[in-house]
């Protein structure tokens, strides 16, 4: 018996829930760090075009395959072919794993939330403020805790529909603070070498161009989209038939890349501005170490209402993101062992802890176990985006090209009208698994120290 799946009312319903989900840390946090790292306004460009052209193409066939089967990554790719049922599984495992390490972050804006509640923007605004909080044991447990505590709740009380429905509401709003604050960093005429890293971040210098800005923009837009992991092909088994799937994907990408190119645009020119051009290696404490300072900038009273503002909008679009995380973990744990909802949820809330542990620890009393020359929190991240992920999109091409064809994925979209991209389809599914190849031997001998010098480089 086949059950009837209730799906989402229209277009606008499909396109807000799957950005909903999509749009998060990896945005405001992720992408602004990476772009600094890995050469600006070269990040930017490889990643817009790999966006368009792959990340389009991915995303298409994952939400065609939902469609098509009405079923979530592992009874899909079951149902396409019962020898690719593993690759179900192997998407699910990523969701597992980036969990626990995302809800450290969600767990470093809380804690900066707090500090603008209290008034505090002076103080979270001096020279290593975020590196003794993230060294500090006690501190960085606690807010790990509630963080993911926070998204157990909302997802054992079922009441996810409340904070997606608030999460619409302060989207929009994210957006226009975050050209606010960037409009600030680039009006004031206190800040100096504003100009400079503008021109850092939109400027395409093929001089900061390596093989490691590929490899990075490719992680990024897995990550970003939540490509390569099986959300797509759960969010395309809710789409209905007359739904258009080529717009609906143009639309997610377009949000997707418009919020993360806002969160640079207001995080890169004033990490150079604040902390010059070497304060652009700093990593993953990018967008905590430098707001801040932004916002003292804008004097007491207002840095501590913007700041305190901004980090609430954040930290509604991180909760949705780990919410749907963490329902992805739990809906596949209980259709494979039939455990009730309850008892999942608190499985899931004890394991993704344990599993965040190190990450947590790892920037102070851990800070020794180094995986892979990373901080434990990198190496998960490293897991997931550049090894894991292109796995399961070398595979998820694959089994388009040779096991369904392209032609069940174009004849999928076209139900809801004519595929006006099936040619740019038909060449990056075919394209892209070699390419991804390419950057997976890459990505993994960088990670062992084996660096090609000069090579690629320009
Ligand atoms: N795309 C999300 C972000 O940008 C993070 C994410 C990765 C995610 N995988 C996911 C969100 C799965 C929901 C479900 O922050």
């Amino acid at each position: 018996m086949k059950k009837e799946r209730s799906s989402f009312t229209g277009k606008l319903g499909f396109v807000l829930a799957a950005a909903g989900s999509a749009v998060g840390l990896g945005n405001l946090w992720r992408f602004p760090y990476l772009a600094a790292q890995h050469g600006g306004g070269i990040f930017l460009l490889v990643y817009l075009i790999l966006s368009v052209t792959f990340g389009f193409s991915l995303m298409v066939a994952e939400i065609a395959i939902g469609r098509k089967t009405g079923l979530s990554a592992i009874g899909a790719f079951n149902k396409l072919n019962k020898k690719c049922t593993f690759i179900g599984y192997l998407a699910a495992v990523i969701p597992a794993l980036i969990l626990p390490y995302y809800s450290v972050i969600g767990g470093w804006v809380i804690k900066y939330l707090t500090v603008f509640l209290s008034v505090n923007v002076a103080e979270a605004s001096r020279e290593g403020y975020f590196d003794n909080f993230i060294g500090n044991t006690g501190q960085s447990l606690l807010f790990f805790a509630i963080f993911i505590s926070l998204t157990a709740i909302v997802v054992l009380f079922g009441v996810e529909k409340g904070v997606e429905n608030v999460s619409k509401v302060m989207m929009p709003v994210l957006v226009v603070l975050s050209i606010g604050i960037a409009a600030f960093v680039c009006i004031s005429n206190g800040i100096q070498g504003k100009w400079e890293g503008l021109s850092y971040y939109l400027k395409p210098d093929f001089s900061h161009f390596s093989i490691m800005t590929v490899v990075s923009a490719m992680g990024q837009l897995f990550y970003s989209m939540s490509l390569a992991m099986g959300i797509m092909i759960t969010y395309g088994s809710y789409m209905k038939k007359e739904v258009s799937l080529e717009s609906s994907a143009h639309q997610i990408e377009f949000f997707d890349m418009g919020i993360a190119f806002l969160a640079g645009l207001m995080i890169v020119p004033s990490v150079v501005s604040y902390s010059g051009i070497e304060g652009l290696n700093k990593g993953p404490g990018l967008m905590f170490d430098t707001l801040p300072k932004v916002f003292n900038d804008m004097g007491a009273v207002t840095g501590n209402i913007v700041g305190a503002v901004f980090f609430v909008l954040v930290l509604f679009a991180a909760l949705t993101s780990s919410i749907s995380l963490m329902e992805t973990v739990v809906s596949i744990i209980q259709d494979k062992f039939h455990i009730e909802r309850k008892i999942t949820c608190l499985i899931v809330l004890g394991g993704a802890f344990a599993i965040g542990l190190p990450s947590a620890l790892g920037f102070g009393v851990w800070s020794e176990v180094a995986p892979l020359g990373m901080d434990i929190l990198t190496f998960f991240d490293f897991l997931t985006n550049s090894v894991l992920m292109p796995i399961v999109a070398i595979l998820t091409c694959l089994t388009v090209c040779y096991v369904i064809k392209p032609k069940t994925v174009i004849e999928e979209v076209s139900v809801s009208g004519r595929f006006k991209l099936a040619w740019l389809f038909k060449v990056m599914i075919y394209i892209a698994p070699v390419l991804l190849l390419i950057i997976l031997v890459f990505a993994i001998f960088e990670a062992f120290g084996i660096t090609f010098g000069g090579l690629l480089k320009f």
